[in-house]
């Protein structure tokens, strides 16, 4: 739970003067003189303190803000960078990135129901030239679109966000510039989806508001998911298939295709380890999309992405719509060995700024760094027949 002041004649009343104020008082108040290098006791202490289950009372802002520093200045008085700080062994396996690079759903104006489409780059040999020909694709794809009269103009999470007329067509584009880039899709670069179908939910059936106006059961929602896998085997990953609360239709897609590629849940979770625990019970999912400023604090990220290993779920280490150039999840990525990361696009200096700060491990671990790329899926094997 973001703390926001309300106060609408300040930044709309998302102003955050409460949540700064409860971190130079009362935060500070109750942890100074902590050992820094104890980091699950500050977070257990900044739990305590705040007192709620949602982190309502001091603002998950404010105790991500402090857990965040002290995790930073323990790595620095250490002489350590964050990733090896934050590693519980030795870090050094750089993430497969995927690339948003195709919006529709929420964050566009057009006729896509699905909300994000991504690349990713599998088929490197090393984190450096997966991002080169991410971000080849990515310009490739600028060019693809112009040549088609769309617009260029980038979304929030850097990618682009032009008039498609359907739900394929992302798809379709995106084999394109894989191709005229010089890669070969399904091989070199596969596609990861999150349709964030949440947003498509409404009284148990799924309506897409934005294509073609059609309604959609569960059991036509896992229909689609594997026809669309049939048509195209260059996805690899699906995010939020179904919807949070549609959790039989979850546990179905999961078990019709759950053998067959990486079903990460996002909504469904929220990087809450209670809620991840019933959704491993249930059978739900196959991996867990992780957001740092969801749960609030650098010792519950670990726990949740600790939970994801231990139950063999895959853990996508993941940016938000709304961000800053804070990098921490670049090294948060590298410290956890999950191997996956989704940080947007290749544009915009916030999205960058995490890409930048992979390039600058890879160079520090030097000989000693290895690229996740295809490892992550190898227990998948992608292919849906008929
Ligand atoms: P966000 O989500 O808009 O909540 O940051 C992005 C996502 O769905 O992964
Ligand atoms: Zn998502």
């Amino acid at each position: 739970m973001e703390l926001r002041d309300g106060d609408k004649s300040r930044y709309g009343g998302k102003g955050v003067l409460k949540a700064v104020s409860h971190v130079e008082s009362e935060i500070q108040r109750s942890v100074h003189g902590l050992d820094a290098n104890d980091q699950k006791g500050l977070d257990r202490k900044l739990c305590d303190l705040d007192g709620t289950p949602n982190k309502a009372r001091l603002g998950a802002n404010a105790i991500l803000g402090v857990s965040l520093a002290v995790a930073r200045a323990s790595a620095a008085d250490r002489g350590l960078p964050l990733y090896a700080a934050l590693a519980e062994k030795p870090a050094n396996l750089l993430p497969t990135p995927g690339l948003n690079v195709l919006n529709g759903g929420r964050h566009a104006d057009n006729s896509v129901d699905f909300q994000e489409f991504m690349i990713s780059p599998v088929g490197a040999p090393n984190f450096r030239e997966a991002l080169r020909a991410s971000a080849e694709t990515f310009q490739t794809l600028k060019s693809v679109l112009h040549a088609k009269g769309y617009s260029t103009a980038v979304g929030d999470e850097g990618g682009f966000a032009p008039q498609l007329k359907s739900n394929e067509e992302p798809i379709e584009l995106i084999l394109e510039a894989i191709g005229k880039a010089g890669y070969k899709p399904g091989e070199d670069i596969v596609i990861m989806l999150d349709p964030a179908a949440s947003e498509l939910y409404e009284n148990g059936t799924y309506e897409f508001w934005k294509s073609d106006k059609s309604k959609k059961s569960s059991a036509e929602m896992i229909a689609l998911w594997k026809d669309w896998l049939r048509q195209y085997p260059e996805i690899w990953s699906l995010e939020d298939g179904m919807a949070e609360d549609d959790r039989a239709g979850w546990q179905q897609l999961t078990k019709e295709l759950g053998n067959k590629i990486q079903l990460v849940g996002d909504d469904n979770f929220v990087t809450n380890p209670g809620l991840f625990q019933q959704g491993i019970r249930d059978g739900i999912a196959n991996a867990i999309l992780i957001k740092l400023n969801q749960i609030g604090t650098v010792t519950e990220t670990l726990d949740c992405i600790a939970m994801a290993g231990g139950h063999g779920y895959g853990a996508v280490i993941s940016h938000r719509s709304g961000e800053t150039d804070d990098s921490s999840i670049a090294d948060l990525v590298v410290a956890c060995g999950m191997g996956q990361i989704k940080t947007g696009s290749a544009s915009r200096g916030e999205r960058i700024a995490k890409y930048n700060r992979l390039l600058e491990v890879e160079r520090e671990l030097g000989s000693k760094a290895r690229y996740a790329g295809a490892s992550i899926y190898e227990r998948w094997n992608h292919s849906v027949q008929a």
